[in-house]
């Protein structure tokens, strides 16, 4: 659903809200209609009447520079722990459409609006090539297999190192007599099985484009363990392979952080605390474990998360949590902890660009938003380009996340 926000002095603003498809249980509710007869029941007629009515009443006469009073009357109106009642998905497009608007009322890009500094550091991307799980009808477990450009000087040049790779990866995979066609997030889905046959691929990929594995391209992957979790087991169901108990799990991510460069494994493990304490015991010095289904950019949760010592690392998905300040609460507190922070789409996406700025505004080492197979996750980049371009000498590539 799309919202847009009209401010007194006549300046507009725009924001589309994604969907995911493997969803944390904990997130904010996406309010879809559940009437059979319309889009199979994920029509949003009541979220946007929601919108047209109880919210636009609600803030009418706000000051919409005020980030936080606006985003504080959303949720209380709302009035549930999870924005069950008006939806997630109708507050979070109020949200940044306001934003958006304010900027465009002050005469700021979006980045600045939300946050002014002297000097940006932009993201890295972690881009995926190889698509499984739930985004894919291929027998790949895993959900998601990314490169990222670690070594590249400028987002220009980074963008252009992926989509070589990318178009080496799918030249390597018509030879080998795979299908090309790509999953949810546009990485290719051809029928792999293995964890080792997807980043074997990606390592060969890379080389064939002309890149050291490593020092130009590292790899990451997500691969979405609550999606494979029942009870305290995951079940490889695509493949058809086995059934591995938490350590086992830990046991096979360490070899794949032995063999491969892996800057961060997401959702090593599902909604399991204790399992996770121990993954980040073993792991959490030779890459960055992230948390995203487990703490669902949810700041009381990431909080909890931190103290326990889960994870090093936060992915951060606005409509997980519903509100532009809630998710900067998120990423706050991550960053305090010495989290680093993804700010990442959703697989189901529009052509929306907030996270693009909202990655630049922050300071987030990475952003992950898909491959270049498709406009909507090609908007995301052509945005950061553009950012690139404006701020010049102010904007340095990748220093978040070669800060230590
Ligand atoms: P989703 O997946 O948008 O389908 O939830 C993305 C992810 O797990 O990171
Ligand atoms: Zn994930």
């Amino acid at each position: 659903m799309e919202v847009d926000v009209v401010l007194a002095d006549g300046s507009r603003g725009r924001a589309a809200v994604p969907s995911g498809a493997s969803t944390g249980e904990r997130e904010a509710l996406e309010l879809r209609d559940g009437d059979p007869l319309r889009y199979g029941g994920k029509g949003v007629r009541k979220a946007v009447a929601h919108v047209n009515g109880e919210i636009a009443r609600a803030l009418a006469g706000l000051d919409a520079a005020d980030q936080t009073a606006i985003d504080r009357r959303l949720i209380d109106l709302d009035g549930t722990p999870n924005k069950a009642r008006l939806g997630a998905n109708a507050l979070l497009g109020v949200s940044m459409a306001g934003a958006r608007a304010a900027a465009v009322s002050a005469g700021l890009p979006l980045y600045r609006h939300l946050q002014a500094r002297d000097r940006y550091s932009l993201p890295i991307p972690t881009v995926n090539l190889l698509n499984g799980g739930a985004h894919a009808a291929n027998a790949l477990d895993f959900q998601e297999f990314m490169m990222v450009p670690i070594g590249a000087p400028t987002m220009a040049e980074a963008i252009r190192w992926t989509a070589e790779t990318f178009h080496a990866l799918k030249a390597l995979l018509s030879q080998a007599g795979h299908l090309t066609s790509v999953g949810d997030e546009g990485g290719y889905a051809p029928n792999l099985r293995t964890a080792e046959e997807a980043l074997e691929l990606l390592v060969r990929a890379i080389e064939h484009a002309g890149y050291r594995l490593c020092g130009d391209i590292s790899l990451s992957m997500d691969p979405a363990t609550s999606e494979l979790q029942h009870g305290d087991r995951y079940e490889f169901r695509k493949s058809g392979q086995s059934t591995l108990t938490t350590a086992e799990m830990i046991a096979l991510l360490e070899r794949l952080v032995d063999r491969y460069p892996m800057v961060f494994v997401e959702d090593g493990l599902g909604d399991d605390w204790e399992g996770w304490s121990r993954l980040t015991r073993r792991l959490g010095s030779r890459t960055l474990l992230v948390g995203d289904d487990i703490f669902v950019t949810n700041p009381a949760i990431i909080h909890e998360g931190i103290s326990r010592g889960i994870g090093n690392a936060t992915l951060i998905k606005l409509n997980q949590i519903g509100t532009v300040t809630e998710t900067l609460e998120a990423i706050k507190i991550s960053h305090e902890a010495g989290y680093r922070t993804v700010i990442s789409h959703r697989s189901g996406e529009t052509e929306d660009t907030f996270i693009a700025d909202l990655a630049v505004a922050v300071g987030a080492a990475y952003i992950k938003t898909g491959s270049l197979a498709s406009s909507e996750r090609v908007a995301k980049y052509n945005q950061l380009l553009r950012i690139e371009e404006e701020l010049g000498e102010a904007a340095e590539f990748g220093a978040a996340a070669r800060q230590r």
